[in-house]
């Protein structure tokens, strides 16, 4: 199997590994890594989603360039669909997802980082969307969400340009949450320990009302945050919170 998922305690882990490619997406592995997140949506105990790729010098260096010429139109089109729609799977997920970047994640694996709730870097981490010295323009919803996390004109100074951007500046313009000092992997699990101990209900309704922040105008996002805000104060999850702030103790959430 190229693409690998495995759970390590209460965080899935799934890991692109075809290192001597760089961990390419070719289509097979586009299909792998959509079955690989409809497993992990129905895995009942799992908190979070880490991703990351073998070897040390990619996360993933984009769509595998071997498959993409002499195509059809059309399976062209599909193509960019199929890997449009197996990233946004990671939006529906009830759980939060962090892409661990080590090394290059060019081209569709900057893509599959940016569909990911959350980035860390590690301090080998380039990112670059280089689609257009390929005479080609993102297609598995670089050009949608990369502005929507970095603003229209950083987007597209990057798309362009097709330029390098390192771990730093990265972390700088906020492309990543952060750079991980030691192992990266560790990094990843301490980064969701600190979500993953509040209610999963809640933290769900938290990343569909910020999802909902980038595709509606403002006053339709608020009744939206009105009207999950009202749902997490319906769950016991809430009365546990603000009775374990009364009591001075620490809330016992029980994802419900
Ligand atoms: N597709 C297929 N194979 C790839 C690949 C890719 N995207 N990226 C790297 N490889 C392969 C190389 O062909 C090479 O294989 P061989 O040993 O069989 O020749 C192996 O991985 C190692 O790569 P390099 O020898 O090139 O390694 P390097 O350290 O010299 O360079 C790199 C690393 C700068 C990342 C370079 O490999 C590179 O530029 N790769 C292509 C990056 C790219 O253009 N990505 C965008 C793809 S298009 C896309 O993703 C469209 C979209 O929106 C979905």
């Amino acid at each position: 199997m190229t693409v690998e998922l495995h759970k390590d305690d209460e965080l899935a882990v799934l890991r692109l590994n075809r290192p001597d490619a760089l961990n390419a997406l070719s289509f097979d592995i586009l299909r792998q890594i959509g079955n690989a997140f409809d497993e992990v949506a129905a895995m009942p105990d799992a908190r979070a989603l880490l991703i990351t790729g073998a070897g040390d010098k990619a996360f993933c260096a984009g769509a595998d360039i071997k498959e993409l010429r002499n195509r059809r139109l059309v399976d062209q089109r599909r193509g960019a669909e199929l890997g449009q729609s197996v990233f946004a799977k990671l939006d529906r997920l009830p759980i939060a997802s962090v892409a661990l970047v080590n090394g290059y994640a060019f081209g569709g694996g900057a893509e599959l980082a940016l569909a990911s709730t959350f980035r860390i870097a590690s301090p080998n981490a380039v990112f670059g969307l280089p689609e257009i010295k390929l005479g080609l323009i993102p297609g598995y919803g670089g050009t949608q969400r990369l502005p929507r996390l970095i603003g229209a004109g950083r987007a597209l100074e990057i798309i362009m340009t097709g330029r390098n951007v390192k771990f730093d500046e990265a972390e700088r313009i906020g492309l990543v949450n952060a750079v991980a000092e030691g192992d990266l992997m560790e990094a990843g699990r301490e980064f969701a320990a600190r979500f993953t101990r509040y209610s999963l209900p809640v933290l769900e309704f938290a990343r569909r009302a910020v999802q909902r922040a980038g595709e509606m105008p403002l006053y339709e996002g608020l009744q939206v945050e009105a009207e999950l805000s009202t749902l997490a104060y319906r769950l016991q999850d809430a009365e546990e919170g603000m009775a374990a702030f009364e009591e001075k103790r620490k809330p016992e959430f029980r994802d419900g």
